[in-house]
């Protein structure tokens, strides 16, 4: 038997603009996602849009309840920037209360929660002036992270700053896929930057509002860089996406400082952002307590053929290589290989000092859920089963290895929406009813979770 911990966090992942619902009600202002919608709707699946998703909002109390019923120690969502401070200034006492209630609800019910501050979700306001794109950002965020933390800090003890820094980046001014949908590398790095330091600055507002137990952290997503070949200009491809997607957050996060050979490479391309005096102290002094790895899928890459001078993208110093024969989730076109979640815990224990980490997200969305529902309308996931079981089985083998991991989250709890996506594909343990006011109902793989925690392992 595999046999975690008996201190092991089991629980799933979600976020507040996913999750809650009523966006643009109960005092709570617009993000950059609310506003997007309004203006460009014809770019969200079927038209659906962050105004309504699962309604947790009203129906949080009961998901607790169901979190409890599959013997869950642990859940993580979001507070959304714009329903605790509308303008960034003031509190709004309906998003106050439904925070306290949320986070109470989860603590009573013996259910750990992580709360983390930033999901993607930029308020309109602050997009307005400029987003992570003025420095005017870090200094907001700092006092709305120090407004969270007087808040909850009696009742959440587990906190992070943001979830997967680089989507917003390279989503919003790298690939134009999210709003401002800006191509343009130099601004992506400085947008990176800022992100840099407002999480550093939220982790200093931390540090001194002393949370009683608190522990404060960052959730990157992980897609450790294989190479196609072992020659020198693959391997120098594969060097180059670590240092980009995965050790530009980590080592400062974790080591407190951006590596040299980063600030290098944009210093050859002419990408380097502005910075402030005293940045590389509070880096520095503002290390974090734990990390929190997203692994979904790895990244291959192979050289490019020329490296342009100054590079455009990172397609200028790696390309993506496209494996023969590779498992593929069809759905979300994401490769499977849960061999890297081994290499990744390894990763974490050799060379970022053994940092207590935990998966904060690992899942499969599989598109027209319901083609597998039986006759009592059970969608017989199977395929999550063995999706989430062959990556405990590596994780295993990295915590035998002695990683320091202390917990997995599957995304996520009940379906939700999904950026762009709507609710084309499914990832929860609950169907979510999108016709019939939310209604959940367990699928199989809810029944296995609950399971695998009950005996705190599985055979195999
Ligand atoms: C993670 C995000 O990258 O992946 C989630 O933190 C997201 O917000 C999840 O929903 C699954 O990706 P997608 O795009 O299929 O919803």
């Amino acid at each position: 038997m595999r046999e975690f911990s008996q201190a092991f966090l089991w629980g799933a992942a979600a976020s507040a603009p996913q999750t809650e619902g009523h966006s643009l009600e109960n005092g709570k202002s617009p993000s950059t996602w609310d506003k997007w919608y309004k203006i460009a709707p014809e770019k969200f699946n079927e038209g659906q849009g962050p105004e309504n998703t699962s309604n947790v909002y009203e129906m949080y109390s009961e998901d607790i309840q169901r979190m409890k019923e599959l013997g869950m120690n642990s859940y993580r969502t979001s507070i959304a920037w714009t329903r605790l401070l509308p303008d960034g200034k003031h509190v709004n006492p309906e998003g106050v209360a439904f925070y306290s209630a949320y986070f109470k609800e989860l603590k009573k019910n013996g259910i750990e929660p992580i709360i983390n501050l930033f999901h993607f979700d930029m308020p309109w306001w602050l997009m307005e002036k400029g987003g992570w794109e003025t420095r005017e950002s870090v200094d907001a965020f700092a006092f709305y992270a120090k407004t969270a933390f007087e808040l909850f800090g009696d009742t959440v003890s587990y906190w992070t700053t943001f979830n997967e820094p680089l989507v917003h980046i390279e989503c919003g001014y790298l690939y134009g896929y999210h709003y401002p949908a800006v191509v343009d590398f130099k601004r992506a790095v400085q947008v990176g930057y800022h992100t840099l330091m407002a999480h550093t600055r939220a982790v200093e507002e931390f540090r001194n509002a002393k949370v009683k137990n608190g522990r404060i952290g960052i959730i990157l997503n992980i897609s450790p860089a294989y190479a196609r070949s072992d020659s020198k200009e693959d391997l120098q491809a594969k060097e180059l996406a670590d240092l980009i997607n995965t050790k530009s957050f980590l080592e400062p996060a974790v080591h407190g400082v951006i590596p040299e050979k980063l600030t290098a490479v944009f210093r050859t391309h002419h990408l380097l952002p502005k910075i402030k005096v005293g940045d590389k102290e509070l880096i520095r002094e503002n290390t974090v307590d734990f990390i929190g790895l997203n692994y979904y899928q790895p990244r291959r890459v192979q050289a490019p053929e020329h490296v342009r001078v100054p590079a455009q993208t990172p397609a200028d110093f790696y390309l993506p290589y496209d494996l023969p024969n590779k498992r593929i989730n069809p759905y979300r076109g994401w490769e499977i290989y849960p061999e890297a979640l081994y290499d990744v815990a390894v990763m974490m224990k050799e060379e970022y000092k053994n940092i207590p980490w935990y998966v904060s997200e690992n899942g499969m969305g599989v598109a027209e859920e319901e083609r597998f529902a039986d006759e009592n309308g059970m969608i017989q996931d199977d395929y999550r089963i063995l999706f989430i079981q062959e990556h405990l089985t590596e994780l295993h083998k990295g915590i035998t290895a002695g990683s320091n991991c202390f917990g997995y989250h599957a995304w996520t709890f009940v379906d939700c929406w999904s950026w762009l996506n709507g609710y084309r594909n499914r990832y929860g343990f609950y169907r979510v009813d999108l016709e019939n006011h939310y209604k959940r109902t367990l699928k199989k793989s809810g029944i296995w979770y609950k399971e695998l925690i009950k005996r705190n392992g599985f055979d195999n």
